[in-house]
């Protein structure tokens, strides 16, 4: 583990993290699924949160966006406690963070198009139709499908929903951004390319990544640190290299890209 992530994974929230889990538990009908997990997001650096299906990754990510309050502890974006916030307070903290859905959500009875406008217009009515013309372009070329703004959402693959839903997360240049399974339902080619963009997005904009993955190659590729979720509890912490040598069998197994 770097210096630098060494005193900011500790989940003590010393302001250098724009995102951290201070002890949080959270669960559904008298059983946790998250137990006192703490970790802390560096700005600028990419979390992959690594788990088998039904540990509590998807909840993970949509605690940070406000979409469920954690039973105990806190979940801070900067040095802000979401789940503290009034309305007026979440929206503005949201306005700092993209958010891909593992279902890329998209208004079925919009086009690809109005689904991106509808977000920009709605922040700043007024924006020039130009100006939103330019923006979703430049979006959709980043990925991939520019000829494709006409389309309604059922006339596109699901592979092109992902990307049209990591198109809307993006376009407002986040500070934060949260992917939930970025790969899933995508050949190796367009996964890898996803990968590219959202390693594109960390470096140039300097943007805080958290992404929930099963594509550990793609988890290595974008990755700095590393949490692994098994039964409510974070079992693994880490960089790549520090988690190969883990001494838990499963945190090496999900770590490890043979
Ligand atoms: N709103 C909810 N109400 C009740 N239970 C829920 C709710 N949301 C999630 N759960 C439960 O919490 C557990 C964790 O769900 P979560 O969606 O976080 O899993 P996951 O790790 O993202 O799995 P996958 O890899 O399959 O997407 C599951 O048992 C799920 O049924
Ligand atoms: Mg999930």
């Amino acid at each position: 583990m770097s210096d630098e992530t060494d005193g900011s994974a500790n989940g003590k929230g010393d302001g250098a993290n724009a995102v951290a889990f201070e002890g949080v538990s959270k669960g559904f009908g008298g059983k946790d699924v998250l137990c006192e997990v703490s970790f802390g997001v560096p700005k600028g650096k990419a979390m992959c949160i690594l788990g088998r299906s039904g540990t509590g990754k998807s909840v993970t990510l949509k605690l940070m966006i406000g979409l469920m309050k954690a039973d105990r502890g806190k979940v801070l974006i900067g040095d802000e406690e979401i789940g503290a916030l009034n309305e007026d307070g979440l929206s503005r903290v949201r306005r700092k963070m993209g958010f891909l859905f593992q279902s890329a959500a998209l208004f079925d009875s919009f086009s690809l198009y109005d689904n991106l406008a509808l977000p920009l217009h709605r922040l700043d009515r007024s924006r020039s139709r130009e100006d939103i013309d330019k923006t979703i372009d430049e979006v959709l070329d980043s990925v991939g499908l520019k000829d494709d703004k006409n389309k309604m959402p059922v006339n596109l693959s699901g592979g092109m929903r992902k990307r049209a839903g990591l198109a809307r997360a993006i376009m407002l240049k986040p500070e934060v951004l949260l992917v939930d399974e970025p790969s899933s339902g995508l050949d190796r080619i367009t996964s890898s390319e996803i990968d590219e963009l959202l390693l594109k997005i960390k470096n140039e904009q300097k943007t805080t990544l958290v992404i929930v993955t099963h594509d550990i190659h793609g988890a290595r590729r974008v990755g700095d640190e590393f949490g692994v979720l098994d039964g409510g509890h974070l079992i693994g912490l880490g960089g790549a290299d520090e988690l190969e040598k883990s001494e838990n069998e499963l945190v090496r197994k999900f770590i490890s890209e043979t």
